[in-house]
């Protein structure tokens, strides 16, 4: 089958939530079955040679992509999710975002075991506080982070540089904006 241009399952939304952001909305690309498909497997095909153990991803659009990318590989998904929504012990981690001030993350203490290789997923790296929130909870737990995947990067915004300042780690991002 050809490949599809992704792009064209992404709704850009001007000045949403607050003025001056450009709005990234995944919602048609998961709405499609075939552009969802090929995102999963597009991952599924970076992740092939790192030797993942675990997929986490922060509430609630890592879900979007880690839940159908856990499924797909036959491994287990973690959530990151924001703070008081475990009912048991939890680590967590606070950070900031491009919109919405701070916010905070957390996962239970028993989802991953020392040493085991945690693949970091989102639909979207902004200015990358998210995912080094859940990555820094990932390394306090002993998971090591075997790398990180979006759909969407926001290339001025620079959180690629923001991971890699916190330890070089494999990535991909589908699309750049
Ligand atoms: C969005 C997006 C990423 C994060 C990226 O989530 O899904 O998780 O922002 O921004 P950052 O790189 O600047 O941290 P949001 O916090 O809006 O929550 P949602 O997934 O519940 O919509
Ligand atoms: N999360 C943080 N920044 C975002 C953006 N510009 N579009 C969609 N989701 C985001």
């Amino acid at each position: 089958m050809s490949k599809i241009d992704l792009h064209d399952y992404v709704a850009t939304v001007e000045d949403y939530p607050e003025p001056g952001v450009f709005f990234r909305d995944i919602s048609p690309l998961m709405g499609d079955g075939p552009a969802y498909k090929q995102a999963i497997d597009q991952i599924v095909d970076f992740a092939k040679d790192l030797d993942v153990d675990l997929i986490a991803g922060p509430e609630s659009r890592g879900f979007i992509v880690g839940s159908p990318l856990a499924y797909a590989m036959g491994i287990g998904f973690v959530p990151a999710r924001k703070s008081g929504k475990l009912p048991r012990k939890a680590v967590s981690a606070s950070y900031t975002l491009e919109y919405g001030g701070v916010n905070e993350l957390e996962i239970h203490e028993d989802a991953i075991q020392p040493g085991q290789r945690v693949l970091i997923v989102d639909d979207l790296l902004a200015t990358g506080g998210t995912i080094n929130a859940t990555r820094k909870i990932v390394e306090e737990l002993g998971g090591v982070v075997a790398g990180v995947a979006f759909i969407i990067e926001l290339e001025d915004l620079h959180g690629r540089e923001k991971i890699m300042e916190a330890g070089e780690v494999p990535f991909v991002a589908l699309m750049e904006y």
